[in-house]
């Protein structure tokens, strides 16, 4: 047997080389579109997979070449795969219809269009890739009007992995769904795709279900999670105005077995690539399905996220005498969250903005994020930002005068020197260990930290003698 991944992202990259690693025996086939992605990861220099992991470099060092492999070839790929995976990006789309909302299936649908031009024979496809409910039904309208000699079933399969720990994750998931047609044949592709599972996941882990369920399954999930946090966050707001504490609050529900401990921290605000495009994509469903109740329920989660966020930024800024204009505010962290290079989405791009546009000079340290990056994430939240009144310099400053005024540094107590304030905006554990003393004495005073993960000790700096901000306390 042979497996074909379309999409080597985040997501394709580490699970397809988990499964090579458990299944010795098949050979499994990475491919892309991006060449530049793909050299990246056969580099020979491990430290410049396009992924940073913990632990993954291990994984494709062990399997690189031996039963994993990363091409650009696309069609060979899909020629040879008897399971292909489509794990391709999926993200908002910016144009057109839907705009700001619905998720774009541009790239998914590529991938039909050419495994019908090219694939022959039995396959089995799989939806890796989150996909609105019901977009098995698309490709299998593109597959069947266009394939010549294919027979084939089409099964979702959503990822649960989070950035940061995807390797344990793909090695000890909570469980793994698929989901397929309940007819003898996709019962069949059900059964083979969750044979390989098995060979290292526990039988009673691998859940079964409709496609329907499958898919929708899956934007439920991270709806759900991403409401936890808004629901925390919310609560931090209300902690701040009445001297309650937010972790406090965090510890007494989460020891509830109810309501469970995880996923409440509160913090400046969630970013990743799929939080905020998922709900956005589950509400643009539910208005097309006429449930304008259900759609307005979940926008929220999103419309609390985005207060989180202009929130903090506005503290920074009536903190500081009301304006930032011209003072050094230092970016402490630029991902999304720790362990991970990914800053799709990240609090920190919006909370720099809205500095920004109060005319703020940032200066940026990040252990994993080049400048270029950076530089990237603000022209991108120039362009596409879905909602103006978020933070939306948009337009009026070019990327001139955005270069002028963000500095990145690959040190961070150069980063802080002569700052007027520090914004910690990703929990990267280094930041707790740093000297705070040193770091005070080349402040301008007041030496203001406002802590959006709530890391740092508020004590130990208050006695310092930073002014600390944290969120809800
Ligand atoms: P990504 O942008 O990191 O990777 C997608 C890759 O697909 C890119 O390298 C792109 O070049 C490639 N691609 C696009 N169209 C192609 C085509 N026609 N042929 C070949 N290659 C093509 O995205 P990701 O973070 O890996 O996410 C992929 C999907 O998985 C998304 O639907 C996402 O919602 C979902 N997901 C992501 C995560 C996560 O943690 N990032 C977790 C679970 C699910
Ligand atoms: C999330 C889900 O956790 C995964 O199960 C899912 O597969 C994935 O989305 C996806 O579909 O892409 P990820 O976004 O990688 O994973 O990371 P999370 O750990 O969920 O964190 C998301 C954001 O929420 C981060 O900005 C994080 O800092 C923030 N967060 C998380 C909080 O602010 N508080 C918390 O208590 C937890």
């Amino acid at each position: 047997m042979k497996i074909t991944c379309i999409g080597a992202g985040y997501v394709g990259g580490p699970t397809m080389a988990v499964i090579a690693d458990k299944c010795p025996d098949i050979d499994v086939t990475i491919v892309d579109l991006n060449a530049q992605r793909i050299a990246q990861w056969n580099d020979d220099d491990l430290s410049n997979l396009p992924v940073f992991e913990p632990g993954l470099s291990d994984v494709v060092a062990k399997t690189r070449n031996r039963n994993l492999f990363f091409s650009t070839d696309v069609e060979n790929a899909i020629r040879e795969g008897d399971i292909i995976f489509i794990a391709v990006n999926t993200p908002t789309k910016t144009y057109g219809v839907g705009k700001g909302m619905a998720a774009d299936l541009k790239y998914v649908e590529l991938c039909a269009r050419q495994i019908a031009e090219i694939a022959h024979g039995e396959k089995i496809i799989v939806e890796k890739s989150t996909l609105p409910v019901r977009t098995a039904q698309s490709l299998k309208t593109i597959l069947s009007n266009n394939a010549k000699n294919l027979s084939f079933q089409v099964l979702s399969n959503p990822e649960f992995l989070a950035e940061g720990t995807a390797v344990q994750d793909l090695y000890h998931p909570d469980r793994v769904l698929i989901g397929g047609d309940q007819t003898p044949e996709g019962l069949k592709a059900i059964e083979t795709l969750t044979s390989i599972y098995a060979r290292w996941i526990p039988r009673e882990r691998i859940i079964q279900t409709n496609v329907w369920s499958s898919e929708l399954s899956k934007l439920t999930a991270n709806s759900f999670l991403a409401q936890r946090i808004s629901s925390i966050n919310s609560i931090s707001a209300l902690c701040e105005q009445t001297g309650a504490n937010v972790s406090e609050i965090a510890k007494a529900i989460g020891t509830d077995s109810r309501i469970g401990s995880k996923f409440l921290q509160a913090s400046v605000g969630f970013g990743g690539s799929c939080f905020q495009k998922d709900i956005l994509n589950l509400v643009y469903l539910c208005r097309y399905f006429n449930l304008p109740e259900v759609a307005d329920y979940w926008e929220h989660v999103i419309k609390m996220n985005d207060y989180q966020k202009r929130r903090f930024a506005n503290k920074i800024i009536e903190t500081l005498f009301n304006s930032v204009s011209g003072k050094k505010i230092t970016c402490l962290g630029w991902a999304f969250k720790k362990d991970t290079n990914d800053t799709r989405e990240s609090a920190a791009i919006y909370v720099t903005t809205a500095l920004l546009r109060d005319k703020a000079e940032i200066h940026v340290y990040d252990p994993k994020v080049t400048p270029e990056q950076i530089y990237a994430d603000l022209d991108y939240m120039k362009q596409h930002h879905r909602s103006n009144d978020m933070t939306g310099i948009a337009g009026d400053m070019t990327t001139k005068e955005l270069k002028d005024l963000v500095h990145v540094h690959n040190e961070p107590y150069e980063a802080m020197d002569k700052a007027h304030a520090i914004a910690l905006l990703t929990e990267w554990e280094e930041f707790s260990s740093y000297d705070w003393e040193a770091i005070y004495n080349k402040m301008y005073k007041p030496a203001f930290v406002f802590d959006g993960r709530n890391l740092l000790q508020k004590d130990k700096l208050s006695k310092i003698g930073f002014e600390v901000y944290t969120i809800g306390n």
